[in-house]
């Protein structure tokens, strides 16, 4: 059988893959009480391949971290301890797992909050409709160290669990992206106004971590072009070149990027193609592509060397072998939004079928 380019090996800093194909972060509502699940062994393993690069679900720096029912967490020691199974059994296979470190900020509400207290935002501009999201507080200046703490503790503790490394979630409208957006960061300080001042905070993100677990282990996600939970800029293209730009300084593992043609979760009518091009070109380190990619498109992005790696999102969640059916071009099974985000252990968890 001819080689495909999604087929071929890549060289990850130090890590070997034997194919292009990348598990993208999937939020499955299924750890409750914010502890990972022994079901996610299954899930995960099933996803595993020998070389193959499988990012965890968004997972909380800390108890303000929070937005959503049942999401895993990384900051006590019961939730490291749950990791590390579900880590074992990817390595077993011979994959190799990034933990996505997650802080919601205004994306959330006070029920999920400690004691029943504001989110945390970069604004106090609160998302609507109010039922859902509770109006933020806006982050004093002199608090900024302790969040930047929170994620540089939870990369650490990802490291504990045996994860090879982690991926900053710096996109969709989190936290971090509503520092770098222009169309939620409203500050006056030194953490609003020009790029440089936007930046500032995912960077200090960044710098904490790789300090503490070395710039080999340590990935970012960002979606500049993305307006999901509110989250536009005036200037994406101008906003990626910069953070692609200012992260070779730090000489991350890499960069995973989001096209325009997703926006969060949905599908968007526009199909712009070659939108990550420049981002593309500056960074340094490994480029990972995600968003509305299939076999073609990714075969095609990587021969053209607009990526080096593709991030499958929902055909993988639905596939549990796609790095197979990619290499035979069998059939894929279709994805069923409805079980996307409930919390049923197996249902559109673990049962979809093989080859
Ligand atoms: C069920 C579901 C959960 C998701 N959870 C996350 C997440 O935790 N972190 C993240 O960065 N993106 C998340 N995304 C976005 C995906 O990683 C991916 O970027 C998006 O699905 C587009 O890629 P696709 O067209 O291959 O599905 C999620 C998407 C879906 C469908």
């Amino acid at each position: 059988m001819a080689e495909i380019p999604l087929r071929s090996p890549y060289k990850l800093g130090k890590f070997h893959l034997s194919h292009r194909i990348v598990l993208a972060p999937l939020t499955r509502n299924r750890s409750y009480g914010n502890i990972p699940q022994p079901h996610a062994i299954l899930y995960y393993s099933q996803r595993a391949t020998k070389g193959g690069l499988l990012i965890a679900e968004a997972t909380g720096v800390s108890d303000t971290a929070q937005g959503y029912p049942e999401t895993p967490g990384i900051w006590t020691k019961e939730q490291v301890e749950a990791w590390k199974p579900i880590v074992e059994a990817v390595h077993e296979k011979g994959g190799i797992f990034f933990c996505q470190l997650w802080h919601v900020g205004r994306v959330s509400n006070y029920g999920f909050q400690p004691n029943g207290q504001a989110p945390i935002s970069s604004t106090d501009k609160g998302l609507t409709p109010e039922t859902e999201f509770s109006p933020p507080r806006r982050l004093r200046i002199d608090e900024i160290p302790q969040i930047v703490n929170d994620f540089k503790l939870a990369a650490r503790n990802a490291i504990e669990a045996g994860f090879d490394g982690v991926e900053i979630h710096g996109a969709h409208g989190y936290l971090i992206d509503q520092f770098l957006k222009d169309q939620i960061n409203d500050r006056t300080d030194e953490y609003g106004g020009c790029l440089q001042n936007r930046s500032r905070f995912a960077l200090e993100v960044v710098e904490a971590i790789i300090n503490e677990i070395g710039s080999d282990r340590v990935g970012i996600r960002l979606s500049p072009f993305a307006d999901f939970m509110d989250s536009a800029d005036s200037n994406p293209q101008a906003l990626g070149l910069y953070m692609a730009e200012s992260l070779n300084k730090y000489r991350i593992l890499y960069c995973h990027v989001v096209e325009p043609r997703v926006n969060g979760n949905v599908e968007r009518v526009c199909v712009d193609s070659h939108s990550l091009l420049p981002m593309r070109k500056a960074f340094k380190g490994t480029f990972i592509a995600a968003g509305g990619y299939n076999r073609e498109r990714g075969n095609i992005a990587l021969a053209d060397n607009y990526a080096d790696l593709i991030a499958y999102g929902r055909l993988f969640l639905a596939n549990p072998d796609l790095p197979k059916r990619f290499e035979l071009d069998a059939p894929l099974n279709k994805y069923d939004r409805s079980t996307f985000y409930i919390p049923d252990p197996v249902v559109g968890y673990t049962d979809y079928p093989f080859l």
